[in-house]
């Protein structure tokens, strides 16, 4: 009997991969389907995706042209699966051409003429695109950042900056981009818009979009008071809008994944959380210049609200000034029923970016900079029990924050990464620093 195996993500399932699937098994007497896994997909960089693997599995049952369907969830794997159900023939597309070869060794390669005009990718953009606008002009890196992982989302039809006090980034003029300063006119070309303008516009640009109906993507802090957030999310859920809170970090798989382990008694009882983020860089123009505790406090205190939750007990905030309200530096602690957490950030101040969560049983340690990491560790007291993580990081997490915000709006369903909760919690640290009261002044 002659063995067939090929592989695939199937998504949105299309004639070309029957077209496939018939060839493939007409190479043999007995053919095996592998299907790549959600996680794999992610890790080679296929974000996209718009089946989970479930539902691609079950349409490639369905054909009945498979003999058996297996899952494909490693690189490397498939010289594994050829010696363990003894293939003779291995096949793709054409559009594989020669990746392959190496697999000679183990079996027949065979590369079929891929179906002209066809592809996932084409079915996943023919759908209806989000048109999506940045609003800012001051925060170049990030604008160029979210500029670029745009084009790498499908269902994404980039429309232009709008830039209230001007572009400081000759970058897009060469772009040739739609630029401008008229906020009301930008809001009637987009379905949604990412803000990254500074956090003392966000409240009148967040309302203002959501009476033009326009979905929203908030850099972190959304607004620097809780009563106007909930006043805005009454207003977004009346309306049926969007209105996601954008951390970068939260939507990294290594975070999530190291959330996920801290949430399941891996390092037993959790008792602190200590998070450090730094960077040197030139303050610019002081009015639309991020401080230290928008700039980076939102992103330290994500780990401490979403490990030890929002009812602290006490929150007591040190900051070195530049200005009034910009910090060179910023520590805040906060003192739980049953922990403590401290974070610090710094705009004008350079420490070691690391995060730090510790339990009864052991501690998980993310090295800097942490909050764009692909990689952590659980350590114990002894130390061969100690193990090691590692994720694939694409974009920093903006890729995959974008991809939350596509298919938000598409599903009319906010995205869970980070909850009201959380957004409040940050909210409320931000009024409490900005009212200056609280703060201690070194
Ligand atoms: N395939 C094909 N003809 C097409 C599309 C895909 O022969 N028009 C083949 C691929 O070469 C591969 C298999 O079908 O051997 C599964 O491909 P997959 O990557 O799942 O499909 P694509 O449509 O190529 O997906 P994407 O656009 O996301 O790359």
């Amino acid at each position: 009997m002659v063995k067939v195996i090929t592989y695939g993500t199937f998504d949105m399932l299309h004639y070309g991969h029957i077209r496939l699937l018939e060839r493939a098994k007409a190479l043999g007497d007995y053919l095996i389907v592998g299907v790549t896994s959600d996680d794999y997909d992610k890790a080679r960089g296929k974000i996209n995706v718009k089946q989970p693997l479930i539902e691609r599995i079950e349409a490639v049952k369905q054909l009945k042209i498979a003999d058996e369907i297996i899952i494909e969830e490693y690189e490397g794997q498939k010289i594994d699966d050829i010696l363990k159900y003894d293939i003779d023939v291995f096949t793709v597309g054409t559009d594989w051409v020669g990746q392959f070869d190496y697999l000679n060794r183990y079996c027949k390669v065979v590369y079929l003429e891929r179906t002209e005009g066809v592809s996932s990718s084409g079915l996943r953009s023919e759908q209806h695109k989000v048109k999506i606008g940045i609003v800012g002009g001051f925060e170049t890196r990030a604008l160029r950042k979210y500029y670029n992982e745009c084009n790498y989302v499908n269902g994404i039809q980039f429309v232009g900056i709008c830039a209230e006090h001007g572009l400081n980034e000759p970058y897009f003029n060469e772009e040739n981009m739609f630029v401008t300063s008229d906020f009301n006119e930008f809001l009637k070309r987009c379905d949604g818009i990412y803000i990254l303008s500074h956090p003392t516009e966000h409240y009148t640009q967040i309302r203002t979009a959501l009476e033009n109906n326009v979905h929203i993507l908030c850099e972190s802090p959304v607004v620097l008071d809780e009563k106007q957030y909930a006043e805005l999310r009454a207003m977004a859920e009346k309306k049926h809008l969007i209105l996601m809170e954008s951390i970068k970090t939260a939507y990294s798989t290594a975070y999530r994944r190291l959330l996920l382990l801290a949430g399941s008694n891996k390092i037993g009882d959790i008792i602190s959380v200590d998070a450090t983020c730094t960077s040197i860089q030139d303050i610019g123009n002081i009015d639309y210049s991020w401080n230290s505790i928008c700039s980076w406090g939102p992103t330290a205190l994500l780990p401490v609200f979403q490990i030890l939750g929002t009812d602290y007990k006490e929150m007591s905030i040190a900051s070195r000034l530049y200005d009034k309200y910009f910090d060179l530096f910023t520590r805040i602690s906060f003192l739980y029923p049953n922990g403590v957490a401290e974070v610090k950030v710094g705009r004008g101040v350079k420490s070691e970016g690391e995060l730090v969560i510790s339990g009864t049983k052991g501690y998980m340690y993310v090295p800097a900079p942490w909050w764009k990491t692909e990689y952590f560790e659980i350590r114990y007291e002894n130390a061969s029990d100690n193990r090691r993580y590692f994720y694939q990081l694409e974009g920093e997490g903006i890729r995959y924050e974008l991809v939350r915000f596509i298919r938000a709006i598409a599903e009319n369903k906010e995205d869970t990464s980070i909850n009201t909760k959380i957004t409040t919690a940050i909210c409320k640290v931000m009024r409490t620093f900005y009212e200056m009261n609280d703060v201690k002044i070194i």
